[in-house]
């Protein structure tokens, strides 16, 4: 069944045709991890770029990020908007120097436990820092869940939510994969979500799952994921 095959799938598909070269790739440098993470929230990756450079220019760590004035983070930020982010990642540079000697944790639980990271953030990031196995959840993956198993209802409907979140969980890559294959999972679910499987129109021609796809083999593309009900 696809549930088996469908971690080392993926992987295959994101070392052939996924996105190697962002800014915020080939580093484990969770402070540049945590920052192009909450940056990539709700802002797509061309904007995100000149922002994500100045930030680390004039604050190479999460040390001299905590020690700025609030007011200095907000004039870098201004243009990107949803400013609470900004207030958040001040709170969270200040805590993890307060709270973990300046050093993020590892376990994504104790991440999510920072101002700013939720639980799909915090698997992001332990993912990529530090190869854990913990599965992201953002809107993107929900799209390509419920498309590809047929997970039928809204997603923002907190049944539906807790179905694809053990869902995510099930299709992980097994406890032996590396590091490397962690890392590569979490970023092939990105990139399928936002180069293949868009809301709009998918490129179900290119796409790793296509055979198996219930969405595709049923021609529901257009009604998966389900709209918010009326
Ligand atoms: N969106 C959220 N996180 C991302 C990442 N690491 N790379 C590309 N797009 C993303």
């Amino acid at each position: 069944p696809l549930q088996a095959t469908f971690a080392t799938r993926l992987i295959a598909w994101q070392r052939r045709h996924g996105r190697h070269d962002l800014p915020w790739q080939n580093t484990r440098d969770p402070y540049r991890i945590w920052l192009s993470e909450i940056m990539l929230q709700q802002t797509q990756v061309s904007t995100v770029i000149p922002y994500y450079e100045k930030f680390l220019a004039r604050f190479p760590d999460v040390a001299s990020l905590a020690a700025a004035p609030l007011d200095e983070v907000m004039a870098l930020w201004a243009g990107l908007g949803y400013y609470s982010r900004a207030r958040n990642l001040h709170r969270c540079a200040q805590a993890v120097l307060e709270r973990h000697g300046g050093a993020f944790p590892s376990i994504p639980e104790h991440l999510a436990e920072l101002p700013g990271i939720g639980r799909s953030t915090a698997a992001a990031i332990a993912s990529f820092a530090f190869g854990a196995r913990a599965t992201i959840l953002d809107g993107n993956v929900k799209r390509v869940l419920a498309r590809v198993f047929g997970v039928e209802g809204f997603p923002g409907e907190k049944r539906v939510e807790n179905a694809m979140w053990s869902l995510a969980e099930r299709l992980m890559p097994d406890s032996r994969a590396s590091d490397d294959e962690l890392s590569a999972y979490t970023q092939g679910l990105m990139d399928l979500g936002a180069t293949l499987c868009v809301r709009g129109k998918p490129d179900c021609a290119r796409c790793p799952f296509a055979d198996d796809c219930v969405a595709r083999v049923s021609g529901r593309q257009r009604e998966l994921p389900a709209a918010r009900p009326k």
